[in-house]
């Protein structure tokens, strides 16, 4: 039989929050029986390929890569349940997943690590504190690392992304290398996009997700924020994403990703996001 591989958070008034177990990717993060997060109706769910929505978790590459998967592969492995769901004193509801280097991670990538995600359901909120630890004791490693949450909305052209202005970003839809500035105080979409925004501001507000309402993004740790939106012609190209379905998302995702994070033997990094609804 089958190991259970989805772990729910359940802190009343339906609202909710299901991980997987493939790639601890949060598959479902509902507020008040509202869904918050977009995941294709094409997605895969054959415990192989990376789950295409909710928010999968990007480690140790983001982007394609020479020693292995798109995007490492912390995706794409069983996660283990370090601590079950559990109530706190104050209402909210935690769990704790771990990764460890393992022969397929090792097959790709040489070093031992430990990975920490700890998720806090509160209740307009999703807290996610991760700790990535070198125990090595003389070996150094360095690494990305990145949430890559895809929200859900109901028509991606009306939503204004705030806190991006002044940030110097790279543009992947174009001349890849080229650097640019941002202009907007609030940045909206309506073509495919593909940026990496570097040094970005710790917060940012989304408009117009779900009925209506605001999501706040509070990052630590992480200073670049990803968006990524395939619009109509590369939605076509993915075959775990419906033709039909890119006005439907945003990508918005905190990362450590324009220049790697370095890990001295005995280290551990910490960074943590906070998503609220508004
Ligand atoms: C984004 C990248 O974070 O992820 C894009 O910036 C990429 O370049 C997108 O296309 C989706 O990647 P994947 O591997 O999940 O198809």
């Amino acid at each position: 039989m089958a190991a259970t591989s989805v772990v729910v958070l359940d802190r009343g008034n339906n609202t909710t929050c299901t991980i997987n177990l493939h790639g601890a990717t949060v598959v479902s993060w509902r507020v008040n029986n509202q869904e918050q997060l977009f995941v294709s109706k094409q997605a895969v769910f054959d415990g192989k390929k990376a789950i295409r929505g909710g928010i999968p978790f990007v480690f140790p590459q983001f982007g394609p890569w020479t020693f292995g998967p798109q995007h490492g592969f912390a995706r794409i492995v069983r996660w283990n349940l370090e601590k079950a769901p559990e109530r706190l004193a104050s209402g909210d509801v935690e769990a704790i997943f771990s990764l460890m280097d393992s022969d397929f991670t090792r097959s790709i990538w040489s070093f031992p690590f430990q990975l920490t995600y700890r998720l806090i359901l509160r209740e307009k909120e999703l807290h996610s504190n991760i700790a990535v630890y070198n125990p090595s004791k003389d070996t150094t490693f360095s690494f990305n690392l990145l949430l890559h949450t895809y929200f859900k909305v109901p028509d991606v052209r009306r939503c204004q992304i705030t806190g991006l202005q002044g940030c110097t970003f790279l543009d992947k839809t174009s001349n890849e290398g080229a650097l640019y500035q941002e202009t907007r105080d609030v940045v909206t979409i309506g073509e495919w996009t593909d940026r990496i925004y570097q040094n970005t501001p710790h917060e940012h507000i989304i408009t117009n997700v779900v009925s209506g309402r605001k999501m706040r993004i509070q990052k630590c740790n992480f200073p670049d924020t990803v968006i990524w939106n395939p619009w109509m012609d590369h939605a076509k190209e993915m075959n775990d994403f419906g033709d039909d379905e890119y006005p439907n998302m945003v990508c918005v995702e905190s990362g450590h990703v324009s220049s790697p994070v370095i890990l001295l033997p005995g280290m551990a990094f910490e960074a943590s996001q906070i998503l609220q609804v508004m």
